[in-house]
């Protein structure tokens, strides 16, 4: 009887003790504690990538994209009139959409038209052209502007698009994006364990 009795109470502990175990489980991971001083330097490493014209070219939050940088001589709209696509796909409008000049594999021409895998423009909400720091940082943390991503999605992607890839690729004499996919994957890893701080300033 008493080892009965035993056992009921181990029993009703266990039930106890089990939803408690199952809140800790579903709750969010603990948030990093913010380090500034570690983190802003690799900020800023990200930031001289992601509003690189080889990057930010293809993120504006209009519909034309853009010719920026050294190799361009300047800043200016797409010629041709090309636009992000009435649809808002960002794959053109239909008859002069992206593909027609832009390839999966650059142009070896000088000024020839660059070229990867699914060539389009970024959805607007993912501006960077003409954004200062602050501001690219905001989006990138803000899951309903980058595509629902947490940021460890957002450091794969960096590691792993082939648009992405592109910009240290951009062949014809552009000036290509600062580092390496690797490089920035590493610098978001590092901003993230750092509590990915962002710039206070605008
Ligand atoms: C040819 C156009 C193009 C170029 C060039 C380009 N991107 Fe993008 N980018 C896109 C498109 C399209 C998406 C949306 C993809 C999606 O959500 O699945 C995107 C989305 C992203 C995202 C995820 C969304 C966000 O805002 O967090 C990141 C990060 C990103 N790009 C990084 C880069 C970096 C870094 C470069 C330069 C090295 C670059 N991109 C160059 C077209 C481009
Ligand atoms: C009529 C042909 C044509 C069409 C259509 C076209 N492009 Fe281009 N695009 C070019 C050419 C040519 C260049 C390179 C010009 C140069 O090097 O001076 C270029 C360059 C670019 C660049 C600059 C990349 C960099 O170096 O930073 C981006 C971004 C771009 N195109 C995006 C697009 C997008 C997005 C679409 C569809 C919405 C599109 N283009 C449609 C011909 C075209």
């Amino acid at each position: 009887m008493t080892k009965f009795l035993i056992m009921l109470t181990s029993l009703a502990i266990m039930f106890s003790a089990a939803p408690f175990a199952t809140a800790q489980e579903g709750q969010a991971p603990v948030p990093v504690a913010v380090d500034a001083a570690s983190g802003l330097p690799e900020w800023d490493k990200i930031y001289a990538v992601f509003s690189h014209p080889r990057c930010a070219d293809c993120h504006v939050a209009d519909d034309r994209p853009r010719w920026s940088g050294a190799h361009y001589g300047g800043t200016r709209v797409h010629a041709f009139n090309v636009q992000r696509g009435a649809d808002g796909s960002g794959l053109g409008n239909p008859g002069l959409r992206c593909t027609t000049c832009h390839f999966a594999s650059n142009s070896s021409a000088l000024h020839g038209p660059p070229g990867a895998d699914n060539w389009h423009l970024a959805p607007a909400e993912m501006v960077w052209f003409g954004k200062s720091s602050a501001e690219i940082c905001a989006q990138i943390k803000d899951r309903s502007r980058n595509g629902d991503r947490s940021l460890e999605d957002v450091a794969l992607h960096v590691r792993d698009d082939k648009l992405v890839a592109w910009g240290w690729a951009p062949g014809a004499d552009r000036e290509p994006a600062p580092g390496s996919a690797e490089a920035t994957y590493q610098a978001i890893e590092n901003w993230m364990a750092a509590g990915a701080p962002c710039p206070v300033t605008q």
